[in-house]
């Protein structure tokens, strides 16, 4: 399975701006095999930047960066899931940015991923703890790993067990956000697979390796290489350096080189 590198362009860029950001993208992407590209423009300009994209490889795929969960009805400024499936076959659920600034809860950001997996979209499900709390024994710590594990529960709660590989989990600390301040690739390895334990422990043993793992938080291309070449972390969330070009492409090469086995 390749490595996943998903561009969050979040609210940033103008009209002219995803135009430009979009074809310095294609015209590198396109032609590098071995990885998986996600491009999560704001919704506005979704359709003219598919519509760009029309001729393109089978690895660059597209994400909404939110989704309401009904389907349709009088909720007025929400995009849903039904309407947003023939664009894209990805959707970032959960960011911590929308937990925070939208008061989204756990329950609806199960409703979010229900509705993905109703109109074929697979769900990225964004969880992080608020403060970097590793023992020495490589656990997280309470209360942050309690709600860190409620988070990635949550998320696959009602989802049949045989739909949890189109679940993908980015475990992006929120501390690490924004914030030069990345996790390490050894503190995201151990707390990927204390998270993998949970999800064993609550659904089998075979339930936890279905599930993709990315690592969001600061990643730049000086960082990128030490989460790719672990087996736990299957890619990247990039935010902001997802919004130069050169240094995407650049992430997205590093993935393709070190491509999972
Ligand atoms: P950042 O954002 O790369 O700018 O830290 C990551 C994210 O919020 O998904």
């Amino acid at each position: 399975m390749f490595k996943i590198v998903v561009a969050n362009w979040k609210m940033y860029p103008t009209l002219s701006d995803s135009v430009v950001l979009a074809a310095s993208y294609k015209k590198a992407l396109d032609s590098l095999a071995g990885v998986e590209v996600v491009i999560a423009p704001p919704i506005i300009w979704l359709p003219t930047i598919v519509e760009s994209y029309h001729h393109r490889s089978h690895h660059i795929h597209f994400a909404a960066q939110n989704v309401w969960p009904e389907d349709q009805g009088a909720y007025t400024g929400e995009v849903s899931a039904y309407l947003v499936k023939d664009l894209v076959s990805y959707a970032i659920v959960g960011h911590s940015e929308r937990r925070q600034y939208a008061a989204e809860t756990n329950d609806l950001i199960g409703e979010k991923i229900h509705a993905c997996l109703r109109w074929q979209i697979k769900p990225i499900v964004c969880i992080g703890e608020t403060e970097p709390v590793l023992d020495k024994n490589d656990h997280l710590t309470e209360p942050q790993w309690g709600k860190l594990r409620t988070q990635l529960l949550a998320a696959f709660e009602g989802v049949a067990k045989e739909r949890f590989s189109r679940i993908t989990v980015a475990y992006e600390p929120i501390w690490a956000i924004g914030s030069q301040n990345p996790a390490t690739a050894h503190y995201t390895e151990a707390v990927i697979k204390q998270l993998r334990r949970a999800l064993a422990d609550k659904h089998g043993e075979s339930a936890a390796p279905e599930v993709r793992f990315l690592y969001g938080g600061s990643v730049g291309v000086s960082n990128a290489s030490s989460y790719l070449r672990s087996p736990e972390i299957a890619g990247l969330l990039v935010g902001s350096v997802s919004l130069k070009a050169k240094e995407f492409i650049e992430i997205c090469e590093q993935a393709s080189q070190l491509r999972a086995t």
